[in-house]
């Protein structure tokens, strides 16, 4: 049922019950799907409970929705020691107003809470409340040695111990705490299902009992629509000038330190494109334009498909944009790009095809390079099945 008086609502609020903050990330008119809740707090307390922060602990926490678990830490670890990454930018503010207003002021930022917090690493402690596909290697690399996190890996709570770091190595092993019911981090979510063919009816025997798909804790997860609770906390949009940073994007904290095999590393899709496009037409039909944002886009792809390719982007397109003054840096730059799509494609489990060497003798022959570095990377997504682009897969190594 709806929630229509301020006693139903408090009733709620002090059950033992998740409650929906947002629906449809705020979109009007959507199908009433849950994208933020103020978690169960029997969840809360196992998953801090599993935490078991210590005094002196500085703690990342993964989806800061209404703020709560952010206040349990501030309490108990004072706010300079807490820091909480909330990827909805409403959400967010509205959490800066009312862990103010109850008396908190951790650290919040707004931003992809999959790549942690690299600026204010490392973290003793970090606990993700949104749920993951697996655990992604930034976070890892941003807890101190010796340190743990906590988070939702699918429908079960996963508590993960990091080792000392030897030789430049990042290792954490673990084991899970029984079930969790929280919504995917966004980037983690399902691509959308096709079009389900609701028109013939037929039998079936469902393994679930449908009462438990009335549940909250079955919704959630499965980012089935909610039906019967509507947002509770926050009503209207929050104010637009309270201070919530922005995640910094900055390079990882240890950047070339790597995982153990226990935690696979992911990385995200990159965009197939037409060779004869990239090389010669969209080039042509933007006087050259189109060659340099490839470039920056070649090599953020590079980047975010492993992230212990070291690469900034925007430098890489100053090298071949304005390094002609200077002579060496486009060669050297392109040599560069090659070789990082060779690691992309080596780190996707391939036997590396592309040469930076014959990258860069094809600069000479009509900047052919950029066909040649294009087809080299069609054929990393293309092993991926051209999953959409920004989408996460397993790297092999
Ligand atoms: C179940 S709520 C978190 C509950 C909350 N920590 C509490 O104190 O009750 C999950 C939150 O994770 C956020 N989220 C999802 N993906 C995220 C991401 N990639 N980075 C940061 N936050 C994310 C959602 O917007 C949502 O607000």
């Amino acid at each position: 049922m709806p929630l229509t008086t301020g006693a139903d609502r408090l009733a709620l609020i002090h059950s033992d019950e998740p409650v929906v903050i947002q629906l449809d990330h705020d979109e009007p008119d959507g199908p009433g799907i849950a994208t933020s809740s103020n978690s169960q707090p029997s969840m809360v307390a196992r998953m801090l409970r599993l935490l078991s922060v210590e005094d002196g602990h500085r703690v990342l926490e993964i989806g800061t929705a209404s703020g709560y678990v952010a206040a349990l830490l501030s309490r108990r670890l004072g706010d300079s020691a807490v820091y909480s990454v909330e990827v909805d930018p409403g959400l967010a503010h509205h959490a800066v107003a009312v862990l103010r207003a109850a008396g908190y002021r951790p650290n919040l930022a707004c931003g992809d809470g999959e790549r942690g917090w690299p600026d204010q690493a490392p973290f003793d402690r970090i606990v993700a409340t949104c749920a993951l596909r697996e655990v992604p290697h930034a976070l890892v690399r941003q807890l101190t040695p010796g340190g743990a996190l906590v988070a939702p890996i699918g429908p079960r709570l996963l508590e993960r111990r990091a080792g000392a770091a030897h030789g430049g190595r990042c290792a954490a092993s673990g084991r899970f705490h029984g079930g969790a019911s929280y919504m995917p981090m966004r980037s983690h979510r399902p691509p959308c299902a096709a079009p389900v063919d609701d028109t013939t009816a037929r039998p079936v025997e469902a393994a679930v009992d449908p009462r438990a798909m009335l549940s909250l804790g079955f919704a959630l997860p499965a980012g089935r629509p909610v039906v019967s609770l509507g947002p509770v906390v926050r009503n209207g949009r929050p104010p637009r000038a309270l201070p919530v940073r922005r995640a910094p994007r900055g390079p990882p904290c240890c950047t070339g330190r790597r995982t153990t095999a226990e935690v696979p590393m992911t990385g995200r899709v990159g965009k197939t494109r037409n060779i004869f496009l990239v090389w010669l037409i969209w080039p042509l039909i933007t006087l050259g334009i189109y060659h340099l944002v490839w470039y920056y886009k070649v090599n953020r792809e590079a980047r975010d498909f492993d992230e212990r390719i070291d690469v900034r982007p925007g430098m890489a397109v100053v090298a071949i944009a304005l390094g002609w003054i200077l002579i060496v840096p486009p060669f050297i730059s392109v040599y560069n790009t090659g070789d990082r799509i060779a690691r992309m494609q080596r780190a996707a489990g391939m036997t590396p095809t592309c040469n930076p060497w014959i990258g860069l003798i094809l600069v000479f022959v009509f900047s052919l390079h950029t066909l040649y570095y294009q087809q080299e990377l069609n054929r990393i997504w293309a092993l991926h099945g051209n999953r959409p682009e920004g989408e996460h897969v397993s790297l092999a190594v």
